[in-house]
């Protein structure tokens, strides 16, 4: 049976001491979400964020100061918003039929439905905060070795956030082999690791389904024996840890998934993230589908939208980006020509 989200209480996976103050989390079983009919409409095309220019930066910055700005328990709250990473990637929620098994979103093949609803909903927030319904949210293309983009750095922006890691901030270039333990490589070493993983991941390394969503996960699992897809390994946590402050506890922001939706870049992270599964099924090779699985196409998600209003949304509505309205900005993709 598909895995489907009721009840949430307290999350389980909180790391002891985890500065969170209070928690908004939606005990319910709300009806389904009718996605809007998108297809009379023009996308709304995620612009790479490396490239977007001073209008687009103002309006998503003013959307930023506004979702700020909303009182902690407003869903809209950038603390909410946040929240809603903790309760499901750290186990709050109930499987309906199973009350004693907590939902989890990574390690398994819900990693890209679960973070491409949540994605949309944050972007129809944003979009309603600036009355701007064509608002797109950017991607940063770290596949293409590129660095915190510049409209994240300004420390006077509501984009910046003050825990993450300052030295990285200032590399030319991400490193998505980044471990604690190894010094990074640099330039055209650099250059060439980076396109060699991302080569691995998307090409040699995800053949199927299997290998680039991630493992099966239904009704009453638990996460022994799961594992993720190619590009939640990697490179996915590796920009989790290199983003994040070491001099917190935990890595926090972005170091850890209770803290990591704090962080404006977590969602252009992701949305780089959303953006190779949609590069990924155009790639030569037989396998390159979504799932056909009932019991992934029937997961589903509990998310306020952009009024406010709680809804039930499921995995098979979101395997078309373009029914959902958006679509990503073409730039060059340098791992493509990678001969190993
Ligand atoms: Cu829910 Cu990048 O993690």
């Amino acid at each position: 049976a598909p895995v489907e989200a009721t009840n949430c209480g307290s999350p389980e996976t909180l790391p002891s001491g985890a500065n969170i103050t209070k928690f908004v989390c939606p005990p319910l079983r709300p009806s389904p979400y009718n996605l809007p009919d998108y297809s009379q409409r023009t996308l709304r095309e995620r612009p790479a964020a490396h490239c977007v220019d001073e209008v687009y930066i103002g309006k998503y910055k003013k959307a930023m100061r506004l979702m700020r700005a909303l009182p902690t328990e407003d869903p809209h709250s950038l603390a909410s918003q946040a929240a809603i990473h903790c309760a499901y990637c750290d186990s709050a929620y109930e499987m309906v039929g199973f009350p004693n098994f907590k939902m989890q979103v990574h390690n398994n093949w819900l990693f890209f439905p679960f973070h491409r609803w949540y994605l949309y909903f944050f972007e129809k927030i944003l979009g309603k905060l600036i009355e701007d319904d064509t608002f797109a949210l950017p991607y940063w293309n770290w596949d293409a070795g590129k660095p915190v983009p510049a409209l994240f750095k300004d420390r006077d922006s509501p984009l910046y956030d003050k825990l993450r890691n300052e030295k990285h901030l200032l590399l030319p270039s991400v490193d998505l082999n980044y471990s604690k333990r190894n010094d990074s490589p640099e330039g055209d070493a650099l250059t060439k690791c980076n396109n060699k993983i991302m080569h691995t991941q998307m090409v040699t390394g995800s053949k199927t389904p299997k290998l680039f969503f991630g493992c099966d996960y239904r009704a009453g699992d638990n996460l022994k024996g799961k594992g993720a897809g190619a590009i939640e390994n990697q490179p996915h946590t590796q920009i989790h840890m290199w983003t994040g402050d070491p001099n917190q506890r935990y890595g926090e922001d972005m170091g850890r998934f209770y803290s990591a939706g704090r962080d404006p870049l977590f969602y252009s992270h992701h949305a780089n993230v959303d953006r190779m599964w949609n590069i990924w099924k155009t790639l030569p090779g037989r396998n390159r589908k979504d799932i056909k699985d009932p019991d992934w196409l029937n997961s589903s998600f509990i998310f306020y939208d952009e009024n406010k209003k709680l809804v039930t949304v499921n995995v098979g509505d979101c395997v078309d980006t373009k029914r959902m309205g958006y679509t990503y900005e073409d730039v060059e993709i340098p791992w493509l020509k990678f001969k190993p």
